[in-house]
C-alpha cells in the first residue's frame, strides 16, 4: 500500500460513518464548565456535564489549585514510584480512604487508568473475568488487556450472571455502580452476596455514584447501606461530581499493595500535577459537606422526571442526574440535539458504539448548578423539538 492508499481507506471509513450518522464532532466551549456556557461562540445553556455538584468553577476549588501551583508548581515532574509522590498525592489518598470507608486507597491520572490498572493487575491469561453487559468502555477494555476469558451477562440480569458463574467459575465481577449512559443502579445487594459466595473480587465503577448518592455523596454502596469487605474494590473518578481530575481506587491493603507493583497504567505514567490534589482535597470536603447540593440535584431530577412524565417524553427509570430520553435511531438523536442547539440548549446525542444499536439517547444530565427555571425551559424546548417518531 503507498501512501496515498492509506490515507483514501481512512477518508473511505470516515465517509461511511458520516453516512450512518454515526460520525462524532467536538464543539469549542469558550466558558468553565457551567449550565450557562458559550459554544461555537453562542451562549448556551448546557445539560451535557458531569458536573454534577457544580464544583468544577467554585470559587475556594480554584482558590485551592492556585495555592497548590504556588506551593508544588505545576508539573509532578515524574511517576509516583520515581520521585512525583508529593504529600498533597498522600494526604489526598488518606482523605477518600476515610471518605470511602475502605483501608486504603490509590489516585490514577484517569478512571479510564484506573480500571485498566486494577483489571490487568487482578487476574490474567486463563481466567474468567465477568462483566454486564452495559459496562463503561475502560472496563471492558480493561478485560481485554488483562488476556482473561471475558463474559457477558445481560444488564442487570442476575439469572444470567449466576448461570455464567456455575459454569465458568470467574475470578471477578464488574460493574457500574451506576450505568453511565442510563442512570440507573447496579444491584448491588445481589451482586455483593454472589462474589463473596463465588470467591470472586467485586469491582464497582463508582463515577457516577461519588458524590451523589449516600450518605455525604460516599456513593453507591453506602446508598444500599452496603460496606466494603476485603474482596470488594470500588473505583471513583474525580472529574465528575468531585469537579477535577484523576481517579482513585478504594481496597484492601493488599490490593492497593499489588496495584502499586503490577498495574501499568500507574507505574508508567507521570503522578498528576501535586496542585490537582490540593485542590481536589478542598472539593471533596465541599462534596461531602454540602448537603443542599444534593438535596437541589434531587429536587431538580423529581421536577425534571414529573414534567418529562406529564409530557409524555421517552424517559428511562433513573432516579440519578443521567436523565436519557430514549429516541432509537441515531439520526433522530442527532435531529433533536441539532434542533435543541439551534434553541440554545446543548445535550448530547449519544449513539453507538457508545450505546447499543437501535438504542441511541439524548442523554441530559441534571446539576446542583440548574435553577427550576432552567429545568423548566429545558422541558418547554425538549416538546418543542421533538423529532417525529422514525
Ligand atoms: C462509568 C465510567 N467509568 C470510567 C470513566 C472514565 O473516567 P475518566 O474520565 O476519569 O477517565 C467514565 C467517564 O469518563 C465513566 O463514565
Amino acid at each position: 500500500m503507498n501512501d496515498q492508499s492509506l490515507i483514501t481507506n481512512l477518508r473511505v471509513q470516515l465517509d461511511a460513518q458520516q453516512a450512518a450518522h454515526l460520525y462524532r464532532q467536538r464543539r469549542i466551549q469558550n466558558a468553565p464548565a457551567q449550565p450557562r456556557g458559550n459554544s461555537d461562540g453562542q451562549p448556551v445553556l448546557s445539560f451535557c456535564s458531569n458536573d454534577y455538584l457544580g464544583l468544577a468553577n467554585h470559587p475556594a476549588v480554584i482558590a485551592a489549585l492556585q495555592r497548590g501551583a504556588e506551593r508544588w508548581g505545576v508539573g509532578s515532574g515524574a511517576a509516583h514510584l520515581v520521585n512525583g509522590h508529593t504529600a498533597a498525592h498522600h494526604a489526598l489518598e488518606e482523605e477518600l480512604a476515610e471518605f470511602t470507608g475502605q483501608p486504603r486507597t490509590l489516585l490514577f491520572s484517569t478512571g479510564y487508568m484506573a480500571n485498566l490498572g486494577v483489571i490487568t493487575a487482578l487476574i490474567g491469561r486463563g481466567e474468567t473475568i465477568v462483566q454486564d453487559r452495559l459496562n463503561h468502555a475502560s472496563l471492558l477494555d480493561g478485560a481485554q488487556l488483562s488476556r482473561a476469558t471475558l463474559r457477558r451477562y445481560a444488564h442487570g440480569n442476575i439469572n444470567e450472571l449466576n448461570d455464567l458463574i456455575a459454569k465458568h467459575h470467574p475470578h471477578c465481577i464488574v460493574t457500574d455502580g451506576v450505568f453511565s449512559m442510563d442512570g440507573d443502579l447496579a444491584p448491588l445487594p445481589a451482586l455483593t452476596q454472589i462474589a463473596r459466595a463465588a470467591g470472586a473480587w467485586l469491582l464497582i465503577d463508582d463515577a457516577h455514584g461519588f458524590g451523589v448518592l449516600g450518605r455525604g455523596g460516599r456513593g453507591s454502596l453506602n446508598h444500599f447501606e452496603l460496606s466494603a469487605n476485603e474482596t470488594t474494590i470500588v473505583m471513583g473518578t474525580l472529574g465528575k461530581a468531585f469537579g477535577t481530575f484523576g481517579a482513585f481506587v478504594a481496597g484492601a491493603e493488599a490490593v492497593i499493595e499489588t496495584l502499586i507493583q503490577r498495574a501499568r497504567s500507574y507505574i508508567f505514567t507521570t503522578a498528576m500535577p501535586p496542585a490537582l490534589a490540593e485542590a481536589t482535597r478542598v472539593s471533596l470536603l465541599l462534596a461531602e459537606s454540602d448537603d443542599w447540593r444534593r438535596e437541589q440535584l434531587r429536587a431538580l431530577i423529581a421536577r425534571f422526571r414529573h414534567g418529562a412524565t406529564q409530557l409524555d417524553l421517552p424517559l428511562a427509570d433513573s432516579f440519578t442526574p443521567i436523565q436519557p430520553l430514549l429516541t432509537g435511531s441515531a439520526a433522530r438523536a442527532l435531529t433533536w440535539s441539532a434542533a435543541l442547539e439551534t434553541a440554545g440548549i446543548l445535550v448530547t446525542a449519544i449513539r453507538p458504539p457508545t450505546v447499543p444499536v437501535g438504542t441511541a439517547r439524548l442523554r441530559i444530565t441534571l446539576s446542583a448548578a440548574h435553577t427550576e427555571a432552567e429545568v423548566d425551559r429545558l422541558l418547554a424546548t425538549l416538546i418543542a423539538t421533538q423529532p417525529a417518531p422514525d
